[in-house]
């Protein structure tokens, strides 16, 4: 219930929710602060009986807004979206994000890319300086798998990121797969001083699906707080 949940993510909520209009296009973002986002979009439409378009970024998602009574639609479907309200694991100054953290990465991101908006949630946790305490998620083909963890370090070498462990993300012994059935595989980097060099050397990689740097992508970043208040970052 939503009296239960966070006190700082359920004030990014909210404050997000507000911006929502009728007869909105909306993208759902993924995980525990986009979950309570869900709920209090669900609320308000149950009150004011909004008529909106939603496209989720995960099966979770999907399934959980619908549980709600919330229509789900394919985002093609919809076709383009006024608006995305997601989640994040770091967000830095510029808005530059690391995603990931619950292996939904990619749809979040096809979902976003069509988004006129994109507004992220989060709690002062989140907050940083500089972008990689975080395992950057990078979500990659079960195909040739090992040799794409290979390149990778090859990357990070080039870089001068090297030498820190690239792992494959596991739930207990068994691989984590996605909603598109592909492998995850974590960067534990520390810091990444140059996210649009990273980014752009991961994406040269032909097995690297996607991974969890959104740079440019994000317009407004709202930190809600213990205390019910929120700050935005735009
Ligand atoms: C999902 O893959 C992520 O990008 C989430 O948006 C991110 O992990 C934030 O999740 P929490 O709101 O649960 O911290």
């Amino acid at each position: 219930a939503l009296t239960q949940a966070d006190p700082a993510k359920l004030a990014a909520a909210r404050a997000a929710v507000a911006l929502v209009e009728d007869g909105m296009r909306l993208g759902l973002g993924t995980g525990s602060t986009a979950s309570v986002m869900v709920r209090v979009l669900a609320e308000r439409v149950a009150a004011e009986g909004l008529s909106l378009r939603c496209a989720a970024t995960s099966k979770a998602t999907a399934d959980l807004a619908q549980s709600l009574g919330l229509a789900v639609e394919s985002l093609d479907d919809i076709g383009w979206l006024d608006m995305t309200i997601d989640g994040a694991d770091e967000v830095d100054p510029h808005l530059h994000l690391i995603k990931g953290g619950g292996a939904a990465h990619l749809r979040e991101k096809v979902v976003a890319a069509a988004s006129d908006r994109m507004v992220v949630i989060a709690d002062p946790g989140k907050v940083v300086e500089v972008l990689g305490a975080f395992p950057l998620p990078v979500e990659v083909l079960e195909f040739g798998f090992e040799t794409t963890r290979k390149l990778i370090r090859r990357a990070l070498e080039a870089l001068e990121l090297g030498d820190h462990d690239v792992l494959q993300r596991l739930r207990g012994s068994d691989a984590v797969v996605t909603d598109e059935g592909n492998l995850i595989l974590d960067l534990h980097l520390g810091a990444i001083p140059d996210p649009v060099a990273l980014a752009r050397a991961l994406s040269g990689i032909p097995g690297v699906v996607e991974h969890g740097l959104f740079l440019g992508m994000c317009d407004l970043a709202i930190i809600g707080r213990e205390d019910g208040s929120v700050v935005e970052l735009a």
